[in-house]
């Protein structure tokens, strides 16, 4: 049967397993060995779905496509029929009568599942509107580089209860790490996802909580992370939501409260001086491309076992 990977909570129990294959994938880029040879993805074809723009996420996937021999198309929702009208679920027979994987960049969580559920092909949510579970992989890749570790670890997450919080939490739950967000009230994340993120961390011995101070949930964190305060398709809400974030800039003074050894992080594109300050992303303790590059070895990781 053919595998999705709509959820960071699709990996399941292969998480730990896909995060070391990243690792491994980027040992042998750097030393030009292993699948740079064996091109294991040779004759299969992934279309690329985008309705919103990307820079990381769609280089990322069509270089990795490449690199394991296979052939990457990019196809914006604008020039497919599906921009004319045609249903993602046509999309999506058709699509998987040539295809072997469909990465789909989409508005809606529910359109990604309704592509999933009529693909015969693999799908990957290469981020929506509910999570960006590709972007939390590459996360995931990058804390475990930094710490050789993820169990016990704490995560403070400051900003916005979107998609990349959501499967932040859930990604973290799964790792055993110990999360806090911080969000404005009415912000918070998603009640059902809090709920399911929750009953994730029982099973590994950790904790998840959503609280409104900042202040509080860096302290003694390992890792703070931000997002954009005003994600894709939100444009119009861009003023309210400035003026509500404004105490959730992850900021040098921010930083000092965590613990001193702590790494910062933003999935990217970051607002400079709105989420995050200069002084913290061109810091020394900033990640931040690190876990752009991570998105390519891990999505390499992913295709290798959505597609073997
Ligand atoms: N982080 C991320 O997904 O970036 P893009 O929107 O550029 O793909
Ligand atoms: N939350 C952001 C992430 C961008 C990679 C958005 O959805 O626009």
């Amino acid at each position: 049967m053919k595998r999705d990977f709509i959820s960071i909570t699709d990996a399941g129990g292969r998480l730990n397993s896909l995060i070391m294959n990243s690792i491994k994938l980027k040992a042998e880029l750097r030393r030009k060995t292993g699948h740079l040879r064996t091109k294991p993805l040779k004759n299969k074809n992934v279309a690329l779905i985008f309705e919103k723009s990307s820079t990381r996420t769609r280089v990322s996937f069509e270089v990795g496509v490449n690199q394991l021999g296979g052939n990457a198309m990019y196809l914006s929702s604008r020039d497919l029929q599906m921009g004319r009208g045609e249903t993602v679920s046509d999309t999506a027979r058709v699509l998987s009568r040539y295809a072997d994987c469909i990465v789909y960049r989409a508005f809606e969580n529910r359109m990604v599942r309704q592509l999933a559920g009529n693909s015969t092909a693999p799908v990957i949510n290469a981020l929506d509107d509910l999570e960006h579970p590709c972007q939390i992989l590459a996360d995931l890749m990058t804390i475990r580089e930094k710490f050789g570790k993820l169990k016990g670890l704490k995560i403070a997450y400051v900003g916005d209860g979107n998609n990349v919080c959501h499967s932040l939490m859930l990604g973290a739950a799964m790792s055993g790490m110990n999360f806090t967000a911080a969000t404005p009230a009415s912000y918070a994340p998603s009640e059902r996802i809090g709920q399911l993120a929750a009953s994730i961390s029982l099973d590994n011995k950790c904790t998840v909580e959503v609280i409104s101070d900042p202040a509080i949930a860096v302290k003694r964190a390992n890792v703070i992370y931000t997002d954009v305060w005003v994600s894709m398709g939100q444009e119009s809400e861009k003023e309210e939501k400035e003026k509500v974030f404004a105490p959730y800039q992850v900021n040098s003074k921010l930083l000092s409260l965590a613990d001193r050894k702590a790494i910062a992080m933003h999935c990217l594109p970051a607002h400079r001086g709105l989420e995050i300050t200069d002084d913290v992303i061109d810091g020394p303790q900033s990640v931040v491309f690190d876990q752009a590059e991570n998105r390519l070895h891990s999505q390499k990781a992913l295709l290798l076992w959505l597609l073997r």
